[in-house]
């Protein structure tokens, strides 16, 4: 049996049944896949951890269908409420104190009385919460410190047979969402993502802070989204051994994330770009992208995949 679901009426009930057994499950979201499972569960939540290979001191993101399931869970500020009126569902995750009867698994927060919550605008994920009729929990479908997944076939290439895949085709952000703490005065971006500083900034009516210690993301670690071939940046040419991978027309790239430099485009293809030059022995080499807009969010990603690593890759 293929491990690849259709997103059709009798797949999401098969799915929504999956997740309240207490299983995992690959889930499309617009900005990559999640590896998801019942937030109520704490065996569920367990699972996840396991599988991927995630430090429990990395806590995952709650996705709910709306602003009124948010409210259940979490204390939602002014801030906060504007941010989702004007950006869920979609690509916006807002960590925010957790309210004490929260019915949430405990691992959820790893320890912290913040939650991450999110509104996935994709369609499948959307009807995916309704048939469920609970949040779910859903990190990137990749193992710990790799690249996140973009379409089905990269949630197979991570976990094989262990976790079945609702086919929602290519994600069309590429890249995580951006993950926003709002406080009752100050506002920061804890990850760059989709939606970019000056966005949330209208929409605020205020500049966003620095994080401070106390509030940043566990799982931000140095090295992440790796591929296993070594990564150079911001390359202008390159040696004999090294695949290239451009932005914008450049001459003699093996890929080009977008031929005629848009970002959008190159943040949907990054993941998946990353993957195919994986495959083929040599480093990898890559081409500089703008400092701006989603330039920020990606270069994030690419600093990161390039870091020197914590641990030895299996
Ligand atoms: O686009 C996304 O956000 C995807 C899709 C599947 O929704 N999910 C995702 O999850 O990227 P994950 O687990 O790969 O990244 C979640 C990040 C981690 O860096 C984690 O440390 C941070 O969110 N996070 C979760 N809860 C937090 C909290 N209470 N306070 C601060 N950071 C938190
Ligand atoms: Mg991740």
């Amino acid at each position: 049996m293929s491990h690849i679901w259709k997103a059709n009426k009798s797949g999401l009930h098969t799915a929504a049944q999956r997740l309240a057994g207490g299983h995992l499950l690959g889930v499309p979201t617009e900005t990559v896949y999640g590896l998801a499972a019942d937030a109520t569960n704490e065996n569920a939540v367990a699972a996840i951890y396991e599988t991927k290979g995630r430090p429990r001191f990395n806590p995952l993101i709650v996705h709910v269908r709306a602003g009124e399931d948010a409210n259940r869970l979490a204390h939602l500020t002014p801030g906060a409420k504007k941010l989702m009126d004007a950006f869920w569902p979609g690509p916006l995750t807002l960590v925010l104190a957790k309210r004490p009867d929260a019915e949430i698994a405990k691992l959820v927060s790893a320890g912290l009385d913040t939650l991450a919550l999110r509104s996935p605008a994709h369609p499948v994920a959307q009807a995916l919460l309704d048939a469920f009729g609970r949040p779910f929990v859903a990190p990137s479908a990749n193992r710990s410190g790799r690249m996140s997944p973009t379409c089905a076939d990269h949630v197979i290439e991570e976990f094989g047979d262990r976790v079945p895949v609702l086919d929602g085709g290519p994600c069309t952000a590429g890249v995580e969402s951006t993950i926003v703490a709002v406080g009752p005065e100050h506002a920061a971006i804890l990850r760059p993502g989709p939606i970019t500083a000056g966005q949330i900034e209208a929409i605020l009516g205020h500049p966003l802070s620095q994080p401070t210690k106390g509030i940043q993301a566990p799982g931000m670690m140095t090295s992440h989204y790796a591929p296993n071939a070594p990564l150079r940046l911001n390359a202008t040419s390159v040696k004999d051994t090294e695949r290239w991978l451009g932005f914008g027309g450049t001459k003699g790239a093996d890929l080009d994330l977008s031929p005629s430099g848009n970002l959008t485009e190159a943040a949907a293809h990054l993941f998946a770009y990353l993957r195919r030059l994986d495959a083929i022995p040599g480093p990898i080499a890559v081409a500089p992208i703008p400092h701006e807009g989603l330039g920020i969010a990606i270069n994030d990603r690419l600093t990161r995949a390039a870091a020197p690593r914590e641990a030895p890759r299996k």
